[in-house]
């Protein structure tokens, strides 16, 4: 059983899909393993006028939904939440929400801890901020915390302008900037297999790496989510931040300790370390593409240009593909090749560590291949050279399999469920630092520009693994992509 936390959360965009789809079963699971047990309330705010009773209902359906069949559990737990109009813009709807907050701390005998979460569209989360200032939310006694959904900004100035205003009301230290990989089990993964397997801390260096691979791809299309992504593309809406969360768990320095202070120290270095490109550096070292129709398994796809609630001539970017360097002396001039699409073959989250090849006394040997599975299998696979079974000195490649059983993953707390009891055990190290999001910001704006300058849109055919261009950008350097799903041999 967990250390249960007494909290009143105060949920900004409780009728949202968000917070359907996620935060309500996030929070079920940790009412579950007895987080939040008898000393919590939730207060959902949205616009649209909803009864106590209506949102207990939605809460319940949610949870439902997400897999809960426990009547008397979700009764139990959906009775802990409370509805409250407001719109966000309104400062007399913050006046109202502090007393229902003092009075259900006052019922659950909390002790003022308050947890905020912004759920809902970017443009408010200075409001917000400001608002809990000015109309002096934020409790003297007991926790004040906030965690705040991605897109942090859109570059590097809105992401500055959103932080100045945010600080203006938390603390660095009351401040969890959310992104959902560094939740991931896999994605935490990274960091036991790096530093606790001696013979991998030993070749984890640019001596033995001959390059490391990324790739997060995504079978769907724009799906409803056009008017966001018409402003972000994959460059936003996946590099600048779980892109670049792996990139820094792939590359950083070993971390003297696990605390969320060594986390972040090596994390940043990481993300300083980033070998900054000049523009025309990055024009020639990224490449972007959008998706045009296709058919695939017999069904007509349209292309991007063609969804609903797309430009006709848009410019947004679908996919990228690019090549990453680090300044760490470890690891420069390895190349970190990464990408990501929307409309791709395959939907798969894993990266590739490919090592170099040499002589031996069985002749030239291939380089071995670590997979690492993220989403949607777990595990990993070690590609190695191996005695042919009944030869001598014939060599064959032999694949090392371990994927974690789907029950397994299926029973473990999901991203959202650990990261917001994170966020209750008071523990930042699964969260972005200013500081961190500062230099990835910085880093992703650079390719921006260089992209905006160029009237050009490379396509790729719905269903294939990108354009042309992002296999060339490897094979000039005699790398190619690990994973092909249409030719592998491989079970992902
Ligand atoms: N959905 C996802 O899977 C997902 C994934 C990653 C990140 N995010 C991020 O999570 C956040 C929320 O996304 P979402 O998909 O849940 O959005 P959404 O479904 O559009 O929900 C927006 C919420 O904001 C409320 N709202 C809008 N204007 C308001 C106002 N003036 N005052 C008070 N409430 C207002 C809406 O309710 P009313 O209309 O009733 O006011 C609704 O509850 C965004 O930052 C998004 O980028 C979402």
């Amino acid at each position: 059983m967990s250390k249960e936390v007494n909290a009143v959360i105060i949920m900004f965009g409780g009728s949202g899909d968000l917070a359907h789809r996620k935060l309500y079963p996030a929070l079920f699971g940790l009412f579950q393993h007895g987080v939040l047990k008898d000393h919590f309330a939730v207060i959902g705010t949205a616009r649209r006028p909803w009864s106590d009773d209506h949102y207990q209902q939605i809460v319940a359906d949610s949870v439902r939904e997400a897999g809960a069949t426990d009547d008397q559990a979700i009764a139990a737990f959906a009775a802990h939440f409370c509805y409250q109009s407001h719109d966000v813009t309104d400062a007399d709807h913050y006046v109202t929400l502090k007393q229902l907050a003092a009075k259900l701390d006052d019922q659950y005998e909390v002790g003022g801890n308050r947890l905020y979460y912004m759920a809902m569209a970017p443009t408010f989360f200075s409001t917000i901020a400001t608002h809990l200032k000015s109309e002096e939310l934020l409790t003297e006694q007991g926790f004040n915390r906030l965690i705040i959904e991605k897109p942090f900004g859109h570059d590097y100035a809105s992401a500055k302008a959103l932080n100045d205003a945010i600080t203006g009301t938390f603390k660095e230290d009351q401040i969890y900037r959310i992104d959902h990989y560094l939740g991931k089990d896999m994605a935490q993964a990274i960091l036991a297999l790096r530093f606790a397997n001696p013979w991998l801390k030993g070749v984890w260096n640019k001596d033995y790496i001959k390059d490391i691979q990324i790739t997060l791809a995504e079978a769907v299309g724009v799906e409803e989510r056009a008017g966001y992504y018409e402003t972000a593309g994959a460059l936003r809406d996946m590099v600048q931040n779980h892109v670049m969360q792996l990139v820094a768990y792939l590359t950083m320095d070993e971390p003297k300790s696990l605390t969320p202070e060594a986390i972040h120290q090596v994390k940043a270095k990481a993300f300083d370390d980033l070998h900054r490109y000049t523009e025309a550096e990055a024009k020639q070292n990224f490449v972007r593409a959008q998706y045009t129709a296709a058919t695939i398994d017999g069904q007509a796809v349209p292309g991007y240009r063609e969804e609903d609630g797309v430009a006709k001539d848009s410019m947004t970017d679908t996919f990228v593909a690019g090549k990453i360097l680090t300044d760490n002396p470890n690891l420069a001039g390895v190349p970190i090749f990464i990408r990501t699409g929307k409309r791709l073959t395959r939907k798969s989250t894993q990266v590739t560590v490919t090592l170099k090849g040499g002589a031996s006394p069985f002749g030239q040997v291939k380089g071995n291949q670590l997979t690492i599975y993220i989403e949607p299998n777990e595990g990993y696979t070690l590609e190695i050279n191996a005695k042919k079974l009944g030869e001598t000195t014939t060599l064959e490649r032999e694949w090392l399999n371990m994927r974690h059983e789907p029950q397994a993953v299926k029973d473990a707390p999901e991203a959202y469920e650990r990261l917001i009891g994170d966020v209750l055990a008071g523990d930042q190290t699964n969260f972005n630092h200013w500081n961190e999001l500062a230099q990835t910001w910085r880093y992703v704006d650079v390719i921006s520009k260089a992209w905006a300058k160029d009237q050009t849109m490379p396509t790729y055919e719905a269903g294939s693994m990108g354009p042309k261009a992002a296999f060339d950008l490897l094979k000039a350097g005699d790398h190619d992509w690990y994973w092909q799903p249409r030719h592998t041999q491989l079970a992902d």
